[in-house]
């Protein structure tokens, strides 16, 4: 089916911001640093999975779905932000979180989970989780209800179908601005749906600058395997002849730190530098680290002088809250004065 012919609920305030980042820039170096504002979507609080959930929820309502089913780790971007759409669009939703945790903290992302009303189940790991929401889904059918199954990030072809869209719209608001990037940061996991889609989009428009995943969980082979293969799958149910190979897709796993999830010296750089500079808050599972991938660039001295770099923010800012008590120890007492 073309992308215009694509079911889409629409969603999100598109659209988002491409804005300047001058003293981050100055921070470090002598290239311009844009920064495309997907964590001003617009619906509770944002982030890129309100762009895929406008074309998984129109699927799930062309479908005639009752129920929405969908899983993550416990602080999920997604999971939040698909309870959220569920009951603007007056569908039940249910969802199946994972946490090491037996009774992990009703903060970040769980609170506000909690807050839009689904049903939620805790299990401790991934596959558990896979199982828990197939059987679900069945017991929902059983019922007669119409379940819709979203699976992990939204990362199906008609999810990254919106991160083409998402390409077009980005390089729609360069050309009215006579911008030439020449590379684009973005956050890139296993999931893989913002990745695929914009380096989809971004090769019909005749690749206009480079995409540089950062990775924040797994090695670069891993995720660029899954990001051309979601690619090549979402080209094929778009009618488009165009096919990505594994060195159209970039993904540098420099950045991921201790291990998913977890920030380490050069994330909490990189979000103070964001926070510091620009007033930008970025988060220490996604957005901190793809930034910090950004400033290792710009170190090593790979981004020349006079160039011009897109950085996509892609939200998840909820999942600072949940960090609070890890995150305190990177600030120095000296950043509160007594008095
Ligand atoms: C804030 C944020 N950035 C980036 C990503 C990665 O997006 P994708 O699932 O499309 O790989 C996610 C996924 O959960 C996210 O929540």
């Amino acid at each position: 089916m073309r992308l215009l012919d694509l079911p889409r609920y629409p969603l999100a305030q598109l659209p988002t911001p491409l804005e300047e980042a001058p003293r981050l820039s100055a921070a470090l170096g002598s290239f311009r640093i844009l920064v495309k504002r997907d964590d001003l979507t617009g619906v509770a609080l944002g982030g890129n999975k309100t762009r895929k959930l406008e074309y998984l929820l129109g699927d799930a309502l062309a479908h005639g779905a009752t129920v929405i089913l969908t899983e993550g780790p416990v602080q999920s971007n997604h999971c939040r932000q698909t309870a959220a759409v569920a009951a603007r669009a007056g569908l039940r939703c249910v969802l199946v979180l994972s946490s090491a945790e037996e009774r992990p903290s009703p903060q970040g992302n769980l609170l506000l989970d909690h807050l839009f009303g689904p049903e939620i189940h805790l299990v401790r790991t991934r596959e558990e989780r896979a199982r828990l929401l197939e059987q679900l889904a069945q017991e929902r059918a059983e019922r007669g209800e119409r379940p819709y199954v979203i699976p992990t990030g939204g990362s199906t072809p008609v999810g990254a179908a919106a991160y083409v869209r998402a390409a077009l719209e980005l390089v729609q608001q360069l050309v009215e601005r006579q911008v030439h990037p020449t590379r684009l940061f973005l956050a890139s996991s296993t999931s893989g749906g913002t990745h695929a889609g914009l380096a989809l989009g971004t090769k019909l428009l005749g690749d206009p600058f480079r995409i540089v995943g950062v990775a924040v969980e797994h090695d670069a082979a891993t995720i660029r395997e899954r990001v051309v293969a979601l690619a090549n799958e979402t080209a094929a149910t778009l009618g488009l002849a165009v096919r990505l190979a594994p060195a159209d897709v970039l993904v540098d796993d420099r950045w991921i730190g201790p291990d998913y999830g977890v920030p380490d010296a050069s994330t909490i750089e990189a979000m103070t530098l964001a926070a510091r500079t620009e007033g930008l808050v970025l988060d220490p599972v996604y957005t901190g680290k793809a930034l910090a991938g950004l400033i290792g660039h710009a170190r090593a001295g790979e981004i020349e002088p006079g160039e011009t770099v897109i950085f996509l923010h892609t939200g998840g800012a909820p999942a600072l809250f949940a960090q609070a008590g890890e995150l305190a120890h990177f600030f120095a007492a000296g950043d509160t004065v007594a008095s």
